[in-house]
């Protein structure tokens, strides 16, 4: 099994560059079906996630192939089916977002159902209800989705709760459906508009994307285009707070901290010094953090759930006690029984953890739990004492195209060993 291992106390200094947005990516995959023409995406991460849209892709006709480093070229003309086969569905369990793009072109679609994962269960009802209201007919039995809309028509969608996978699932399955398409309650995450960009590339009528309500004119046709991938959010701020955690003064070019403001306020408040303009972020972290104000997760613009762990690991060390509520997924802590043997102090009582600082973190084995507390494991180590191997980073290579390199090029002694 393929390792890090990651010597602590070095400071981090230098320029890293910022790969693009998994969130966005993945769905826009999926969107390149709504095309029947080739979609060139630059800035496109090579990401095991990444893969398994293409291997989805593939296996409904699709070509897709790497053209460069970060070019991806997507020709969905030979498409000639719409089931997408169950090992397939489990490489990924963001696949759903296939559903409203396979029935917007197919009208029909046979999905198994994509059931939950390492952060806890995963539902799609509001993707499936949504999917209902523009007039599919979904049957769920025995955890197949059977799928049929020979024809979808717009209407308004209302969304209990701001998901940001049904955003995109009936944003999609409304490019195909005739009239207009209302999604009230949508989630306002900056993949969001990234998606509406890239839909208008290609031709579609879609406003609203960044606010709570999202219109789509659907029906008409649309064309291939050559779009660029919006920076990753997640991953700056993985590398923030990886310069918190070890100390030192870095540089992310490209990154935008419009899209991270709720991350950076609280780096601040912990001590760091940070400054942005349209080349990037630069980040300098010299004296010891101290503790911040609790720490809630919310959907956009709220503080990302996906930046809960790493946040937590830059803390491990600062002077007095944080409180974090998870408020998105219930499985969402696991990190911390791996966080605690490096010496890290951390209580859990249900959807609420209280991290107290403590002088020194050792180093110990740790696996990765799942992708961000995959990340935020590295984040701690390198701030602890010795030689800290990191096991199970498959999960980390579902998001990050290369962690290890870019800790590496930033100062970080971090190896990684293949086998
Ligand atoms: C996306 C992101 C993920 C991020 C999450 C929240 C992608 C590929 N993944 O996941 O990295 O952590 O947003 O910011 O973009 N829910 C329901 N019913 C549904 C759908 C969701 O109850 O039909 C609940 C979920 O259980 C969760 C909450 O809504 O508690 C938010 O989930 P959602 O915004 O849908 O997350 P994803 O799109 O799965």
């Amino acid at each position: 099994m393929s390792h890090l291992t990651i010597r602590g106390g070095s400071r981090l200094r230098g320029e890293a560059g910022i790969q693009g947005a998994k969130n966005s990516v993945l769905p826009i995959l999926a969107a390149t079906l709504l095309t029947a023409d080739q979609v060139e995406l630059r800035g496109c991460p090579r990401l095991r996630d990444v893969d398994a849209s293409i291997h989805i892709l593939r296996d409904l006709g699709c070509k897709a192939s790497w053209e460069g480093e970060n070019v991806l070229l997507v020709d969905t003309r030979g498409l000639s089916g719409c089931a997408v086969s169950e090992h397939l569905m489990r490489e990924m369990r963001s696949s759903a977002i296939f559903l409203g793009a396979i029935l917007a072109r197919c009208g029909q679609a046979e999905l198994s159902y994509p059931g939950g994962c390492e952060l806890g269960p995963r539902p799609i009802d509001l993707h499936l209800s949504g999917l209902r209201d523009l007039g599919a007919e979904i049957d769920d039995a025995g955890g197949v989705l059977h799928c049929k809309a020979p024809r979808l028509k717009g209407r308004e969608i209302v969304l209990s709760l701001p998901s940001v996978g049904a955003t995109e699932n009936l944003m999609l399955a409304a490019c195909g459906a005739g009239g207009i398409t209302t999604i009230v309650g949508a989630a306002r995450e900056p993949e969001i508009v990234d998606l509406q960009r890239f839909l208008t590339a290609c031709g579609a009528r879609v406003s609203g994307a960044g606010t709570s309500t999202v219109s789509v004119e659907g029906g008409r046709r649309l064309h291939g285009c050559t779009y660029t991938i919006m920076p990753d959010r997640i991953a700056a701020a993985t590398y923030l707070c990886a310069a918190a955690s070890a100390g030192g003064e870095i540089f992310l070019r490209g990154a935008r901290e419009e899209h991270l403001s709720t991350v950076t306020a609280v780096l601040r408040e912990a001590g760091c010094s940070i400054r942005s303009d349209e080349k990037g972020i630069a980040c300098a972290c010299r004296d010891r953090l101290t503790a911040v104000c609790p720490v809630r997760t919310a959907p956009y613009p709220g503080f990302p759930t996906d930046a809960q762990a790493i946040l937590m690991a830059a803390l491990l060390k600062s002077r007095g006690a944080t409180v974090f509520e998870e408020n998105l997924f219930a499985n969402r802590y696991r990190h911390v029984d791996e966080l605690s043997r490096m010496g890290a102090n951390i209580r859990v009582f249900g959807r609420v953890a209280v991290v107290t600082g403590v002088d020194a973190l050792h180093s110990a084995p740790v696996r990765c739990t799942d992708l961000r507390g995959g990340a935020a494991l590295c984040v701690a180590a390198l701030a602890a004492e010795g030689e800290t191997s990191v096991r199970e980073i498959g999960h980390i290579d579902r998001g990050y195209q290369d962690l290890a390199g870019d800790l590496r090029r930033l100062g970080a002694d971090i190896l990684r060993t293949e086998n």
